[in-house]
């Protein structure tokens, strides 16, 4: 069994254990995800003391700095980023660990140099190599800096030390890209030390699916289309195009950017089987299973299952918001689309006949992301013609902002006749455990330091779910005038079109 797992099945999905001491090498130090989730999780998991006792963080960027102003630079935008604040006497002591490697990504002598400053700093107060190299840069460097690691040799872990990469999301725009991507990942680091982030799956409501699924036997008697009529799956954002992203997005779309990641990976751990253990590869088998039975779509069921839109002119919080076609750096005749619903199936015996709708949009009222499973009725034969008493079970997770669960059930209202209404068994993490969740960022860093990779992407589960983003894409592609391009006013719940791919089926999008 590989380390990895072992590691994995020892600490199970909750028990914490320290990893041990190691460098964290940034390629991308100056960028906006170190300032605003990779240093504020460090920060935090350091006030946790949580991190191992010797951690070396290592900046790698082109910018001229010394390792005082790059210090300086994380602490300000800290201060603005952290979950739990800033305390300047912490923060001087965890940011004795931070050093400055000026160095040009598409250099192979910047990475020769960087192999210096390695051994001389991992020298200086211990005799440990462990390395974890975090790709943080835009994704066209993604192939150059693993050539280079490759060719300084810091791919290969010194005796008794591990060496391991992080790489961010997009992984590939389409199956092909994606492939090349994994082949030139695993021709550098084999796949057990390879950790494709889904920040989705570091998210504590995500990680409390399985234990809702398989530590409870009241559910999972019910988790199948027998008892289930349908599946909702909503990603709501309030947010547009800020900060420079309308480039980036205008290329990918809400399909590519959230849906082939995030809200797939959501609907696998909703899906899958339950895993014979915890180990990372157990897990991610199941998973797996259910993102190569999706069943794919032609053309035809694109334009019947799919529903792309773009927003227009609105206004959020009373603030008016440009259309997505007037966004910076976003072609005025774009048809990319900010808006996406789809309804799917699973091709599988637990899950046979069962429509799984799947709705992600920008410029929404506002942000949450939550999963309901709606239960059939019972048989018409008693209460059902009772005025309330049509509406189903509905089981909500919540995985963001109020993270959370709630069970929707039909009651006796207090009172001499009988009526019938709607109620709500809540559970709220903070009412519950008093606490807040950490960031995704903190589990994650910590898993792959660990070496536990249950909550990273496996190659075979990024290149399934683009089989199946790639049957969409390539529809529209082809049929440009045939897939029309819907609109949706900011501020809005989205389309029409969107609440008539319900209709269809007597369903109706949950309101959030
Ligand atoms: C990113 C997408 O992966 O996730 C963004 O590229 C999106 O477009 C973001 O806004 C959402 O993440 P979260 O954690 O804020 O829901």
């Amino acid at each position: 069994m590989p380390e990895s797992s072992v590691t994995s099945l020892r600490r199970g999905f909750k028990t914490r254990q320290i990893p041990e001491s190691c460098s964290l090498i940034i390629f991308g130090a100056t960028g906006d995800l170190t300032h605003r989730k990779l240093i504020p999780a460090l920060y935090n998991l350091s006030l946790n003391n949580e991190l191992p006792e010797i951690l070396r963080i290592i900046g790698f960027a082109r910018r001229d700095k010394t390792d005082q102003s790059w210090q300086e630079e994380l602490e300000k935008s800290n201060s603005k980023n952290s979950r739990s604040g800033h305390d300047s006497k912490a923060w001087n002591k965890f940011a004795t660990s931070f050093s400055y490697h000026r160095g040009d990504l598409n250099d192979p002598e910047s990475y020769k140099t960087l192999s210096e400053h390695l051994d001389k700093i991992e020298s200086e107060k211990d005799v440990n190599h462990n390395r974890l190299f975090y790709l943080s840069t835009a994704p066209q460097f993604f192939p150059v800096v693993l050539e280079n690691l490759k060719a300084a040799g810091l791919n290969n872990a010194n005796t008794n030390a591990w060496s391991r990469i992080i790489i961010e999301k997009p992984f590939g725009s389409d199956l092909k890209s994606a492939q090349d991507l994994n082949q030139a990942v695993n021709e550098t680091f084999s796949e057990t030390d390879t950790y494709r982030i889904d920040h989705y799956l570091g998210k504590e409501t995500a990680q409390n699916i399985m234990v809702l699924r398989f530590a409870n036997s009241i559910f999972e008697p019910l988790w199948r289309s027998r008892f289930i009529d349908h599946v909702q799956i909503t990603c709501a954002e309030h947010l547009g195009m800020e900060g420079g992203r309308g480039g980036y997005y205008d290329k990918a779309g809400a399909t590519r950017d959230m849906v082939q990641n995030h809200l797939l990976q959501l609907l696998s751990l909703i899906a899958m089987e339950p895993p014979t253990d915890l180990s990372a590869d157990s897990v991610r088998d199941e998973k797996v299973k259910v993102l190569r039975t999706i069943r794919k779509m032609n053309a035809k069921q694109v334009t019947e299952n799919v529903v792309r839109a773009q927003y227009e002119d609105g206004s959020i919080d009373g603030e008016p918001v440009k259309a997505y076609r007037k966004e910076d750096r976003v072609d005025p005749e774009s048809m990319t689309e900010s808006y996406v619903a789809m309804r799917l199936y699973i091709d599988n015996w637990r899950w046979e006949g069962t429509p799984f709708y799947i709705r992600m949009g920008k410029r929404l009222p506002k942000k949450t992301t939550e999963i309901s499973l709606h239960l059939k009725s019972p048989p018409n034969v008693l209460f059902q013609k009772l005025p309330s008493a049509g509406e189903s079970n509905i089981l909500t997770i919540r995985i963001q902002p109020d993270e959370g669960m709630s069970v929707l059930m039909l009651s006796k209202k207090p009172g001499t006749s009988l009526k019938i209404e709607p109620v709500k068994m809540n559970f709220h993490y903070w009412s519950s455990f008093e606490k807040g969740s950490p960031e995704a960022y903190e589990r994650l860093l910590i898993d792959a330091m660990i070496g536990d990779a249950t909550l990273f992407a496996r190659r075979d589960e990024v290149e399934n779910a683009w089989v199946f983003i790639d049957s969409i894409e390539e529809a529209w592609h082809e049929s440009q005038e045939k897939t029309p391009m819907a609109e949706y006013p900011a501020g809005s719940w989205g389309p029409k079109e969107a609440d008539h791919l319900l209709a269809e089926m007597d369903h109706e999008w949950r309101t959030l």
